[in-house]
């Protein structure tokens, strides 16, 4: 039942969108911009007040790793940047993708047209059998689905979710309705190299700055091209990053791996590419180290024992830190944390003076961020006034 007092408001209702679509028709073109077309300079920009948020291999704490579902869900959790390893496929292709074998992440083991291709192959001095991303064209390697790594997470996506190219990953984060920045790995670039082989007589490392290039991701750290598409090139390959320094001047992460793993090309030991001396030669190449955080703080019987200077030594060189891996489960706490990710976000943000965290749970670090380091509200005039008038009342002693 309605009463006419109902229909004259409705009809009232209808005239501004009449007179909306006569304007919409007299302009030609759509009265909004479409949300697809808003260029960067229209989007929220990347934050720089606080440490980044850096979502590892997406938010695979929650859907598995590296998944478009991943990282768009670590976007919507506030990441400042996503996170991934690019390898590549025997025709060449880039993907995204952590292990040098299908193994443990993929259904390949389901798939008897690929029974043949288990195979061993060295990497990095140790005989690893499996089927490898690089014995399978990118049409093959489609047909896969992926699950999720750990037996304690949400296996209710297992199955749903396919590779996706770095070309694809990269669409990720330029869709995305502000600014989120790129955080690709060149991984084992040693074992790719030796493997897959490009027509062009190129190496992995080319491929890898042509298509961020082709994209668009240029410039230093914090100009103004990097603001507007951020992106951190990480590699724990040191020779990979000083020879694509002269491809692109994006910036450039060192990765560091556990104190007895020598670098996989230079064979350098973990004391050679942490010390004085390797920081002031590094430091032209790269604006920041990425270490595993138990070797910046050593833990014992599960506690945390007495900090190293690693942390003190690279800012010290005007290199930033960025250490892997936060993640929220009890098993991944140390006891000095009383099974609480927030309490060890506190720890590592404020106590050791981290610029960046890798995060499984990008969830978790943003809302301690949001808690704990909101941006400052802009003073107003009043405020100011306020202000004036306590610094002249201090003085107003009787
Ligand atoms: C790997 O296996 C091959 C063939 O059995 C062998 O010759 C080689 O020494 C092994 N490499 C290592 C690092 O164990
Ligand atoms: C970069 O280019 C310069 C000039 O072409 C060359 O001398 C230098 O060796 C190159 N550096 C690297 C790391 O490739
Ligand atoms: C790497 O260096 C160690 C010494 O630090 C040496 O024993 C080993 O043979 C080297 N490995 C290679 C592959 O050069």
């Amino acid at each position: 039942m309605r009463s006419s007092g109902d229909k004259k408001m409705i009809s009232l209702w209808f005239i501004p969108f009449l007179l909306l679509s006569l304007f919409d028709q007299a302009i030609g073109r759509p009265f909004y911009e479409l949300p697809s077309k808003l260029q960067n300079k229209h989007k929220e920009p990347l934050q720089s007040f606080r440490p980044y948020n850096i979502a590892h291999r997406g938010s695979n704490g929650e859907i598995p790793e590296e998944t478009v579902d991943a990282y768009m869900r670590a976007i919507e959790e506030g990441a400042d940047f996503i996170e991934t390893d690019i390898l590549a496929t025997k025709d060449g292709a880039l993907i995204c993708f952590h292990d040098v074998n299908l193994d443990d992440i993929t259904d390949i083991a389901d798939h008897k047209e690929f029974a043949s291709r288990k195979t061993t192959y060295e990497v990095q001095g140790e005989n690893m059998t499996g089927w490898f991303v690089v014995d399978f064209i990118l049409d093959e390697l489609k047909s896969l689905r992926l699950k999720q790594r750990f037996p304690f997470r949400d296996q209710q996506y297992n199955g749903k979710f396919s590779i996706i190219t770095f070309e694809e990953f990269i669409a990720i984060a330029l869709d995305a309705n502000r600014i989120v920045g790129i955080y690709p790995e060149i991984k084992n670039p040693v074992l790719i190299n030796q493997h897959v082989k490009w027509a062009d007589g190129k190496r992995f490392e080319d491929k890898f700055v042509e298509t961020l290039l082709k994209y668009g991701y240029k410039g230093s750290y914090k100009s103004k091209e990097w603001q507007e598409q951020p992106v951190f090139i990480q590699s724990f390959a040191p020779a990979s990053l000083i020879y694509i320094s002269n491809m692109t001047d994006s910036p450039k992460i060192l990765l560091i791996d556990d104190v007895n793993i020598p670098t996989q090309d230079t064979n350098q030991t973990y004391a050679q590419i942490t010390s004085d001396s390797y920081f002031a030669y590094i430091k032209d190449y790269v604006v920041g180290i990425g270490p595993w955080k138990d070797t910046i703080v050593p833990p014992k019987d599960n506690h945390l024992s007495t900090a190293t200077d690693l942390v003190a030594r690279a800012h010290a060189h005007n290199i930033q830190v960025h250490p892997y891996t936060f993640r929220n489960e009890n098993q991944y706490l140390h006891f000095n944390f009383h099974q609480d990710p927030y309490d060890e976000y506190d720890y590592w943000i404020n106590v050791i003076g981290v610029d960046g965290l890798f995060t499984d749970f990008t969830g978790s670090l943003h809302h301690y961020q949001e808690w704990t380091a909101i941006s400052k509200p802009k003073e107003t005039e009043s405020d100011i006034l306020k202000r004036v008038a306590s610094i002249i009342s201090s003085y107003r002693h009787d």
